[in-house]
């Protein structure tokens, strides 16, 4: 498979801080059975990650603008290009010792997301897409799933906790969703979730409260992949409602109906009746 010159500064800057990334989760696998956690030497590793990316892409592309979710934004000197970057997406999952997590590196070109990388250094997964170049597990063209019947569909979707996200919305879409698919699944990594969608394991994902780290590359490789990205209305406004629906054209029209009806005033009524005693 033939990467553009900019893609392969990406894969070599998530192949380095994925290397360190692996060594830190054998450190917190360790540090799992101290009284006082991983925490703070989780946080030193997401530091790390993101360091180690931003250094590897400003040798290659020194006057690209950078958005990192540890560091923040700042802007380069090329005003039209800027790499958007989570160096640990799965966050919670990594300081439990979980190996299921990514650095996840994207490029933005005039607004618009025009490449981006998945890693998942614990299986040494890499999921690219460039625009118009279709997507790739391992240098393998990857396909979103042709599933076309809920009832045979393993969605995803996240799981707000008490103090963040809309609780209530949230039981009423799951309740629906319980309803209506094989299988629901929470995996604690939306990037992750998105390259799931775009090489047809997960069938159709949902999720709300997210920033455009957890978002941008994982968009372009569901696109590349032949599948649907939008808002919770359909609508392509992602990054700045911080929210996903994404699946194959039948699934993701679906979900969206789902959605609508679990998020409406029936829907409301429909839960309330279930739950009566
Ligand atoms: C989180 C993960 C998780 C999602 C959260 C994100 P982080 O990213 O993607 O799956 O549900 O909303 O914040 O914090 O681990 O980089
Ligand atoms: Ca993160
Ligand atoms: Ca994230």
């Amino acid at each position: 498979m033939q990467h553009s010159a900019v893609l392969n500064v990406m894969i070599k800057a998530a192949h380095r801080a994925g290397r360190g990334l692996k060594r830190d989760l054998g450190e917190v696998e360790h540090l799992q059975v101290s009284l006082k956690g991983p925490r703070n030497f989780v946080t030193a590793a997401d530091r790390r990650a993101e360091e180690t990316v931003r250094e590897e892409l400003a040798k290659a592309r020194p006057d690209y603008g950078f958005l990192g979710e540890e560091g923040g934004a700042r802007a380069g000197a090329d005003k039209s290009h800027r790499f958007i970057v989570d160096p640990l997406d799965g966050t919670t999952n990594f300081l439990h010792g979980i190996p299921h997590f990514a650095v996840s590196i994207a490029l933005e070109r005039d607004g618009v997301v025009v490449a981006g990388i998945v890693y998942n250094p614990a299986n040494d997964e890499l999921f690219v897409a460039e625009r118009g170049k279709g997507a790739y597990l391992n240098d393998k063209r990857i396909r979103v799933a042709a599933r076309q019947r809920f009832a045979d569909a393993v969605v995803a979707c996240g799981l707000p906790h008490y103090g963040r996200g809309d609780l209530a919305l949230a039981r009423r879409e799951i309740a629906a969703a319980q309803q209506a698919f094989a299988g629901l699944r929470r995996y604690g990594a939306a990037t992750l979730d998105l390259a799931w969608i775009a090489c047809g394991r997960l069938d159709a994902y949902w999720e709300r409260d997210l920033s455009p780290w957890d978002l941008a590359a994982g968009s372009i490789l569901v696109r590349e992949a032949g599948g649907f990205v939008s808002d919770c209305d359909g609508k392509g406004d992602i990054f700045t409602k911080g929210e996903v629906v994404a699946g194959n054209d039948t699934m993701h029209r679906e979900l969206l109906r789902l959605l609508k009806e679990a998020g409406s005033e029936a829907g409301k009524d429909a839960i309330r009746e279930a739950a009566a005693p």
